[in-house]
């Protein structure tokens, strides 16, 4: 397996462009489900997570035509005679729960396997189901799939509350608003996810035909059709990736210059940094979803109280990567977790790199240390990951960060980029890593170089 090697303490400096969003692309690559004709999306990260996605899709009969160089990828639904999203592949990525709604609203069946839980939590899928149910759809368990029809072969128009205890679901909300496109009437989804991928989403459905409404907003109402087209849509850039990179600036004392950066549905996290004293600069420009700023680490990090909620609020994907910039602040910060209550992973790894950080529940007390040292830690989910390699850059020594593939899901080659502006940080096979001694002035070693694989799902 490999490992990142980090010899923290370079302060970055450089430009990074910010990729397309991976929670944007997952729900889009199902949407092609909805129609036969097909479907070019641009600007689509090389990650595990979106192989993963189109090797369901394949299995799903969808004929698939990449360009990795541009990172456009061309779908068309060729064979609708192949509706059973298996296990093997649903177990390694839960997103492909989005492919439910779409093949039950094109196909009239769909039988999808229950996504396992993950590290994070046991990510429950009622809500979807609750949602096809709203739309007429027969839902039934078999063996640990979802065995789903559309009596008639098409679903009907509903009014459905998607809400909960931790507000709404996002891919949820995805499911629902792609299935009731195709539906016989008008759906109202209540309570829907306002994240700027719902938004994102809509905008790629609306452009293959669909006719949506209030995207972005607790209320969407879709009128449903009776056909849908192919369009050529680019993905909106991903704004926890660009948050990733503004957190890498301020934990290293540097500065960062980022392009294709969504500022504009990044208030939460911006003004979070801003209010620490991190200075970030917007560049004057048309598209504030593709803007350029500049971030950089200011004279003194202030503690802060964050607590995670649905957009527009802190997203909780990157209270990690806060977590571990707060355990440099001056000052005691409070984490609360209030989506996902059990997302705390990196709290006994950051522990064993010096951050003095307690926990109670869903909340954790981040008591600023003066530094962080280096130490073998090990990656568990994503985000956690992200938060372990931004404690790396900042620590004083070497960092070894063991099972990256959590990384790979959602960072494409993050180990060349950071050291492109700066970080040393290298990637290579654990028993490398092992034998190398831990002291700064390390011999060069030979880095292995392979292209990351799909990993379990975190
Ligand atoms: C999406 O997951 C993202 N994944 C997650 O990002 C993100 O953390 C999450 O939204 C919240 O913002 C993708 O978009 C691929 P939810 P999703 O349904 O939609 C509960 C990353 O690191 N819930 O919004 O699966 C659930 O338990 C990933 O990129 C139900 O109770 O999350 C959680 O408490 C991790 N029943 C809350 O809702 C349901 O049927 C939010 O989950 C569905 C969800």
């Amino acid at each position: 397996m490999d490992v990142f090697r980090i010899e923290g303490g370079a302060r970055l400096a450089g430009t990074l462009r910010v990729n397309g969003s991976k929670n944007a692309a997952l729900p889009q690559l199902a949407a092609c489900l909805l129609t036969d004709t097909p479907v070019t999306l641009r600007d689509v990260p090389e990650l595990s997570d979106i192989g993963s996605m189109y090797r369901l899709l394949a299995t799903l009969g969808v004929d698939l035509d990449r360009d990795a160089d541009t990172r456009t990828v061309t779908l068309r639904s060729a064979d609708e005679g192949k509706s059973h999203a298996t296990y093997d592949i649903m177990r390694t990525m839960r997103a492909g729960i989005c492919t439910l709604g779409p093949m039950l609203a094109r196909r009239g069946s769909a039988r999808v396997s229950l996504p396992g839980g993950c590290a994070i939590g046991d990510r429950p899928v009622n809500l979807h189901l609750k949602g096809m149910r709203a739309l007429g759809a027969q839902i039934d368990l078999d063996q640990g799939d979802i065995v789903a029809t559309a009596p008639g072969g098409r679903l009907r128009g509903a009014r459905v509350f998607l809400g909960g205890s931790f507000g709404s679901t996002v891919l949820g909300t995805a499911n629902v608003m792609s299935a009731a496109t195709l539906a016989e009437g008008t759906t109202i989804i209540e309570s829907a996810a306002c994240e700027p991928e719902i938004v994102d989403l809509a905008d790629l459905l609306t452009a293959m035909g669909a006719r949506i409404a209030g995207a972005g907003s607790p209320r969407i109402t879709i009128e449903g059709v009776n056909e849908l087209g192919g369009t050529d849509h680019r993905v909106i850039a991903d704004r926890i990736e660009a948050g990733t990179f503004m957190v890498a600036a301020a934990i290293t004392g540097g500065s960062l210059r980022l392009k294709n950066c969504p500022l504009d549905c990044m208030m939460a996290a911006t003004e979070l940094l801003r209010d620490s004293g991190v200075i970030i600069r917007e560049e004057p420009g048309a598209d504030p979803l593709r803007a350029t700023c500049t971030v950089e680490a200011g004279d003194k990090l202030m503690p802060a109280e964050l607590t995670t909620q649905p957009h527009p609020g802190f997203p909780t994907d990157l209270q990690a990567q806060f977590m571990a910039l707060l355990c440099l602040a001056d000052g005691n910060s409070v984490v609360t977790e209030k989506i996902f209550p059990e997302r705390f992973m990196h709290v006994a790894e950051l522990s064993r790199m010096g951050a003095s950080l307690h926990r109670q529940g869903a909340t954790v007390v981040v008591s600023g240390v003066r530094g962080l040292t280096g130490a073998p830690v090990m990656a568990s989910d994503l985000r956690a990951s992200a938060g372990l390699v931004l404690a790396g850059l900042a620590a004083k020594g070497q960092t070894v960060i063991n099972r990256v593939y959590h990384l790979d899901r959602g960072y494409e080659h993050l180990e060349t980029r950071l050291a492109e502006v700066g970080a040393k940080i290298t990637r290579c096979d654990d028993t490398v890593a092992a034998r190398v001694p831990k002291t700064t002035d390390l011999p060069e070693v030979t880095v292995v170089r392979r292209r990351p694989v799909a990993g379990p799902a975190s």
